[in-house]
């Protein structure tokens, strides 16, 4: 096939939603209003929004349509066996449990495999993993190798299977409920799994008898960078890498707000008969009958409809070249970012771009706040505010202070794109005006979300 410098969405716009323009000057006084904290925003006052990928992309027209036959019968809904069916041709798990989202898939299944005493190793989890394992006892551990932001490795997602041995070994077999994987993983820039690794951490699992989970929230991107970037991968069709993907281990969770391509749903899947009746008896309880767990027939219909388009080359392609897109004319002007780019989102180095701004005065939440004034660009600080308070109540430096510029699948052209490129480049040409903050109140937990700020007088 011919190769274009430009990928063009592989859409038209059938249905558009307005943008309300603003003034630097408006933005500073909602920035104000709302304590410097973009979360307690109204969205209209946002101009791109990439807080985040989840949930917020643009379904298609097929998707829309599926909505029209969704049944909403509470037991044995002909929407509910689509959605299986379409579940199980990706992953032929003998059990699917659809969740309102990710995170109740998580809840359900450490509620019943965790507890005090137990330990959950991963890559990396994802922070409503992580608090989800951790809300019953038990130990969340990150076995991702520590690398430089600027390190271009094909794989940075994989886990550290000599890691993974030593855990094993020091904690015993029998404190160790499931491994993890995510993919790709979050928490750490979008990075990919390889399937040599998901191998070699199956059999590591195989050697003691663990079960192996995926994370599988952005698993066709996952699969993409498969084909891109592994030896011997490139013939393989999508759903073929997925289907190895799905062989090589017992279960997964999964967010459709995702690789869905859906607004809301997720679902829980695995093959331990005696696992998936205990999970079913928590879905009743807090999701509703395992038909349809916390899904209304017509989202069930977008999720399966959903799970077709994304295994899709053309849209793949799309996908994450143009997210490299964003991340390559960023690094091309010198703006640090963590390489190589992700699959959903654009990360950039807060903490190097501002070395003026200590890690406890912010350096993410400087830039994601200058970002907002200059443009109306909406990221999401993934650094010290998130993570730098401790147990005991004091605050450390997060591992990095990074500002993610996540993207909605479907909802941006490449002239928003160009738009945020030029709003960064502003905002770095006067980086070393930009002032850390303090926080003037917080919530003892996930303070990220609603704490309030004051910027630090000049
Ligand atoms: N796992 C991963 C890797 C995720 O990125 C998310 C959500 C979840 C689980 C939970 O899924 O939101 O449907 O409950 N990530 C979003 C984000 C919120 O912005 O990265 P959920």
């Amino acid at each position: 096939m011919t190769e274009w410098r430009t990928i063009i969405e592989p859409f038209r716009i059938h249905s558009v939603e307005p943008i309300r323009m603003s003034t630097p000057a408006e933005r500073a006084g909602w920035l104000a209003t709302a304590g410097w904290n973009l979360f307690g925003l109204h969205a209209d006052d946002v101009i791109i929004d990439l807080l985040t990928d989840s949930g917020t992309g643009a379904m298609s027209r097929d998707q829309w349509a599926a909505i029209q036959h969704g049944d909403e019968s509470y037991a044995g809904s002909p929407s509910w066996f689509r959605f299986q069916a379409a579940v199980q041709a990706l992953f032929p798990f003998r059990h699917v449990i659809p969740t309102h989202q990710g995170r109740a898939a998580e809840k359900i299944l450490f509620s019943v495999i965790g507890g005090p005493g137990t330990v959950v190793p991963s890559n990396a989890h994802f922070d409503t993993t992580r608090a989800n394992v951790e809300a019953t006892g038990a130990l969340a551990l990150d076995l991702a190798p520590v690398l430089p932001p600027d390190a271009i490795l094909p794989f940075k997602g994989d886990m550290d299977v000599a890691a993974l041995e030593r855990t094993i070994a020091e904690v015993g077999r029998d404190a160790i409920p499931a491994v993890f994987l995510t993919v790709t993983n979050n928490s750490m820039g979008g990075q990919p799994v390889s399937l040599a690794n998901i191998r070699a951490v199956r059999a590591v699992c195989d050697r003691h008898g663990l079960p192996l989970f995926l994370d599988a929230c952005r698993f066709a991107e996952n699969a993409w960078f498969i084909k891109l970037r592994e030896a011997g991968q490139a013939h393989r069709s999508i759903p073929d890498i997925v289907h190895e993907m799905a062989s090589l281990v017992d279960g997964m969770t999964m967010s459709a707000k995702k690789d869905g391509m859906a607004n809301i749903g997720g679902w829980l899947a695995m093959d331990d008969d005696d696992l998936a009746e205990r999970c079913r008896t928590q879905l009743i309880l807090t999701e509703g009958f395992p038909t349809y767990g916390g899904l209304a027939g017509r989202d069930l219909e977008a999720i399966a409809q959903g799970l077709a388009e994304v295994v899709d080359e053309d849209y793949l392609r799309y996908r994450i070249r143009s997210t490299a897109y964003l991340g390559e004319a960023l690094a091309a002007m010198g703006v640090p970012v963590v390489q190589p780019i992700g699959g959903h989102a654009v990360y950039l180095d807060a903490r190097a771009l501002l070395p003026h701004i200590p890690p406890l005065e912010y350096p993410g939440q400087a830039l994601a706040c200058a970002l907002y004034e200059e443009g109306g660009i909406r990221g999401c600080e993934i650094g010290t505010v998130m993570f730098g308070r401790q147990p005991d109540g004091t605050e450390l430096a997060a591992r990095m202070d990074l500002v993610r510029l996540a993207i909605p699948r479907r909802t941006y052209t490449q002239s928003h794109i160009d738009y945020v490129i030029e709003v960064v480049e502003r905002v770095a040409a006067r980086a070393a005006s930009l002032r850390g903050f303090r926080i003037t109140d917080a919530p003892p937990a996930l303070r990220h979300f609603t704490a309030r700020f004051e910027p630090l007088g000049g």
